[in-house]
């Protein structure tokens, strides 16, 4: 077979998305990367559980899973770098977090730096942690919301993609505000996760910005109306 002078195609990001319970982000994300010109492959979902709703989702929606229970005999550490081996075996070049409730160590974070991304359900840096719903509607803010970051070795902290705002109702109570913030999170990280794999979007220092035509985006900021 003749030899082509024509340079080889760029190959295509790989991404796999780490998850711990429901899977409707994971959904979110699949059901964008299901559409045109989706600029990479979900090529692994990863999860230490078998018996995890995410997971049956990642299945229906024909993802390919991998089971890598964790080894409670060992430290996080070393955890963690049986994780990023399973990574690098399936040559991920974006770690996404989806759901995904344990803390990585700090060393996991610097062997990926810049290239894992979470979605923390507040507008950070307020309300890192758990229960953000239900603080947030302690505090009496106006304003709430979902924030999609890069992760770096602190708790929900890390460089802010983007955000999406939605309002706090009077008769809020946690599980209504809750499901507000889900459907902001699903509008929003798609559209973000796609812009930073698509170079639309860099990080410089604790900035992201946006480049080029997509610069009128930044910062990206939904408002999703009130049904
Ligand atoms: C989402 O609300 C996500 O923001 C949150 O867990 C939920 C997962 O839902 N993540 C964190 O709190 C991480 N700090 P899902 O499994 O249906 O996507």
């Amino acid at each position: 077979m003749p030899k082509s002078d024509s340079p080889s195609p760029a190959a295509v990001p790989r991404v796999a998305l780490l998850v711990s319970g429901r899977g409707s982000n994971l959904e979110a994300i699949a059901r964008a990367a299901a559409g045109q010109s989706w600029p990479a492959c979900l090529a692994l979902v990863l999860a230490h559980r078998e018996d995890i709703p995410a997971v049956r989702r990642a299945r229906e929606l024909g993802l390919p899973v991998r089971i890598l229970p964790l080894n409670p005999a060992i430290d996080r550490p070393a955890q963690d770098a049986q994780i990023s081996q399973c990574l690098e075996e399936a040559a991920i070049d974006w770690i996404v977090l989806a759901g995904y409730m344990r803390i990585l160590s700090p060393a996991f974070v610097r062997r990926h730096a810049g290239r894992v991304v979470n979605i923390h359900p507040s507008l950070l840096p307020a309300f890192p942690g758990l229960h953000t719903h239900r603080r947030a509607l302690a505090a009496g803010v106006k304003l709430h919301g979902a924030t999609v970051h890069l992760v770096d070795e602190a708790l929900d902290a890390g460089p802010i993609l983007g955000q999406a705002a939605v309002p706090v109702l009077p008769d809020d109570d946690e599980a209504r505000l809750a499901g507000r913030v889900l459907q902001a999170e699903h509008r929003l990280y798609p559209p973000v996760l796609r812009a930073l794999i698509e170079g639309r979007l860099r990080v410089c220092g604790q900035r992201a910005r946006w480049v080029g035509a997509s610069a009128a985006a930044d910062p990206l900021l939904l408002w999703v109306p009130v049904a």
